[in-house]
């Protein structure tokens, strides 16, 4: 059966809070399906609708669209209490969510108290070397899958969980023992879980076999993506890098598709550069007033864990390699808005080697090679003038249209979105 061309996807292309869950939501409307792929309560999309501000942290951010359904997949790791929160919540503040158009995939990771124990033992006992996780369960959670172990969604909703749940308790609790007295009482959590159980259980759906079948009638899927490439679990910048597949590879996976049955692949980035957590920060900014500046006006402080991000330049040596991955088809380029005040912006256009002074190419899958380079940046004249709001391409500032050509032509991508504020309709369609 030949592949359907009509899906299109969003990515991250850095560490992750580069604005993904704006453009989904943007973009939402053109389509018939949105579906998360990777990661878990871990990631935190901001929507600002109007007055209202929203977090979302499993829900894909279609669901702020009429027509759209959308689909946790099956290679997320979903949370069970915190996705019934979630789900509660936004029904709670007049968003529309039932069965009919939220689907968690049935295969689908389920993680539970004891992931976010272990997740938290693991980065204490790290110490100074720790990751720097969110604490959500996310890599214990992997790892059973990875494993063949655990529950998934399924497994509850049909009933066969309680020995499975028996097997992984005492096996959390065996391990946990040595560093702490805690213990997960087996009895109270499946009792927590049977009380959700009701609830939950419409939205677990086998969504793959109505997708695929939409599919083959020309509906329309974007794949929304979480965290960003220099966190995946492979390619990333490693040891500190996330659990999932959070390049276009997580996607393809997930839908047995490749590069080709792709319409359009986004890659979203900020015009600055953000890290949350541990993990080498070549262009991280050395000027701590720089740093206030970025962080206060772009509300950089993490939506799930309300961690300050660590500010910096753009890197092209990143960008450009990320992008060459993923096979990138256009750039959304967001918060431009935050950089309005500066006199001067950087990119950096290369990285030398600290240890032959020559340029050398950004090499993925360990963030040991990030410690060994030295930006070297291009100098931009700030454009001084507010940008925020801005939605026609002619009332963008110049140097900021400089800028943009000057990204475009180092990675060989167009630029077609540029993000001026968290409003769904802040930005401009360049093409
Ligand atoms: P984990 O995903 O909680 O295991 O955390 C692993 C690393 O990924 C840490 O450095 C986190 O700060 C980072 N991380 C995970 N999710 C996000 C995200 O949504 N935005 C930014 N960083 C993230």
């Amino acid at each position: 059966m030949e592949h359907p061309k009509n899906i299109s996807a969003v990515l991250g292309l850095s560490w992750g809070d580069e604005g993904k869950g704006k453009i989904v939501d943007a973009l939402a409307s053109q389509f018939d399906f949105v579906m998360r792929f990777n990661g878990g309560g871990n990631a935190g999309h901001t929507i600002v609708l109007g007055e209202k501000t929203f977090k979302l942290h499993h829900i894909p951010a279609g669901i702020f669209s009429p027509d759209v359904t959308n689909i946790i997949g099956r290679k997320c790791v979903v949370d069970f209490f915190d996705v019934a929160e979630e789900i509660q919540q936004l029904q709670q503040t007049g968003v529309e969510i039932s069965p009919k158009n939220l689907s968690i995939a049935f295969d689908a990771q389920v993680v539970l108290p004891f992931h976010k124990r272990m997740d938290i033992l693991r980065e204490k006992i790290r110490g100074a070397g720790k990751v720097g996780t969110t604490g959500r369960g996310i890599g214990p959670a992997y790892a059973d899958l990875i494993s063949r172990v655990g529950i998934t969604l399924g497994d509850i909703v049909k009933n066969s969980f309680q020995e499975k749940l028996q097997t992984e308790v005492r096996m959390h609790n065996a391990i946990a023992r040595e560093f702490s007295n805690e213990e997960i009482l087996l009895n109270e959590l499946e009792e927590k879980i049977f009380s959700l159980q009701n609830f939950l259980t419409p939205f677990v759906q086998d969504a793959y076999s109505l997708l695929w079948k939409r599919l083959h009638e020309g509906k329309k899927l974007l794949m929304e993506g979480a965290q960003g490439a220099l966190l995946d679990a492979y390619f990333g910048t490693r040891p500190f890098v996330s659990s999932s597949l959070a390049c276009l590879h997580g996607a393809l996976l997930d839908l047995g598709l490749s590069f080709s049955d792709f319409e359009e692949i986004i890659g979203v980035t900020k015009l600055y550069n953000t890290r949350v957590g541990s993990g080498a920060f070549p262009t991280e900014f050395s000027d701590e007033h720089l740093r206030d500046v970025i962080q206060k006006r772009g509300k950089e402080f993490g939506a799930t864990t309300g961690r300050a991000r660590r500010c910096g330049w753009l890197d092209i040596p990143t960008l450009k390699l990320v992008s060459n991955v993923n096979k990138v088809s256009s750039l959304a380029i967001t918060k431009v808005d935050v950089l309005d005040t500066l006199d001067e912006i950087k990119i950096c256009d290369a990285f030398i080697s600290e240890k032959t002074n020559t340029e050398i190419p950004f090499l993925p899958g360990s963030d040991e090679y990030l410690r060994g380079v030295t930006p070297h940046y291009k100098s931009f004249v700030g454009w001084k003038r507010s940008t925020a709001g801005i939605i026609a391409r002619e009332f963008l500032p110049q140097n900021l249209q400089t800028m943009l050509r000057c990204i475009s032509e180092e990675t060989g991508v167009p630029i077609q979105f540029v993000s001026t504020g968290a409003k769904r309709e802040e930005f401009v369609k360049m093409y």
